[in-house]
């Protein structure tokens, strides 16, 4: 932010050199004067508690539908590699007799893994909080002629239309603040039929970065999940290029599911 004193005199803003701020609450600083025949006023308030430098730390900490919206708008997506998963698309090709059922993907993006799953015969669904994901998502569906459905919803806290077959995750549970992870594995068991199955690839970022993304370790994975759900497999899937060995495929299959009591 550019701070200083300024002037706003026949619709410019000038800087005035040398002008004293006065204080006139405990919050705020900050000057007002205006000349005689109301051509000339300096105008500024700073708030003596509030670091803007903290802004965007701020926001990350939150993780709102306006920080991923504006990391949209800024295409700051370094996420996107304009392809699916390779993990997913090598599981799909290894198993292709698996049921066809309904799956949704949180956090879906611009809907590369909704395409894979709906090319592979699947009913798919894909939900994200960010309104440009969604809008792109559509729109990169149809254009590639695949039929599936895309939802604004904070996979968090929103219900679900219905419970799925399948859920996807893919750089969800690692770009939602760590202290959010009980309420995705609620949301899970939410979104998620009782018998249904939980196909995830994590990003086992082991720095602790300053995130997103957020470090999770196969350790974590199996503390939260295993008590809700049975470990078919776990393996080290095909990566993006810059995640080779950092990723780490499970495939969970659900028992019986008891709700987990928020804290
Ligand atoms: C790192 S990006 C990954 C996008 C996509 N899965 C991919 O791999 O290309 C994380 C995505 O999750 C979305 N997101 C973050 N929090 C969410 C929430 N609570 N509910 C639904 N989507 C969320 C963001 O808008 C963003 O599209």
């Amino acid at each position: 932010m550019r701070s200083g004193w300024w002037n706003w005199r026949t619709g410019r803003l000038t800087q005035v050199p040398g002008f004293e701020p006065r204080s006139f609450s405990s919050s705020f600083l900050g000057a007002a004067k205006c000349n005689g025949d109301g051509s000339s006023l300096v105008l500024e308030l700073h708030h003596a508690d509030y670091d803007y430098e903290d802004e965007e730390e701020d926001e990350k900490k939150n993780m709102s539908q306006n920080y991923w919206e504006k990391r949209y708008q800024s295409g700051d997506m370094h996420w996107e590699k304009g392809a699916p998963s390779p993990g997913l698309v090598d599981f799909l090709a290894a198993h292709p007799s698996l049921p066809r059922g309904t799956v949704c993907v949180p956090g879906c993006g611009t809907g590369h893994d909704v395409r894979a799953w709906a090319q592979a015969g699947f009913d798919a669904f894909g939900c994200d909080i960010a309104p440009s994901a969604i809008r792109l998502a559509t729109e990169r569906t149809k254009a590639a002629g695949f039929t599936a459905k895309f939802q604004l919803a904070d996979f968090l806290s929103d219900e679900p239309p219905f419970q799925f077959d399948w859920i996807f995750e893919h750089t969800l549970f690692c770009a939602i603040n760590p202290g959010e992870r009980d309420d995705y594995v609620r949301a899970v068991l939410r979104w998620l039929k009782p018998d249904g199955q939980y196909l995830a690839v994590n990003y086992l970022i082991v720095e602790k970065s300053k995130g997103p993304p957020f470090c999770t370790t196969r350790e974590e994975q199996w503390q939260r999940f295993s008590p809700h759900f049975e470990l078919r497999k776990d393996w080290v899937p095909r990566s993006y290029p810059n995640r080779t060995g950092c990723e780490r495929m499970f495939w969970w299959r659900g028992t019986t599911q008891k709700p987990v009591e928020k804290q």
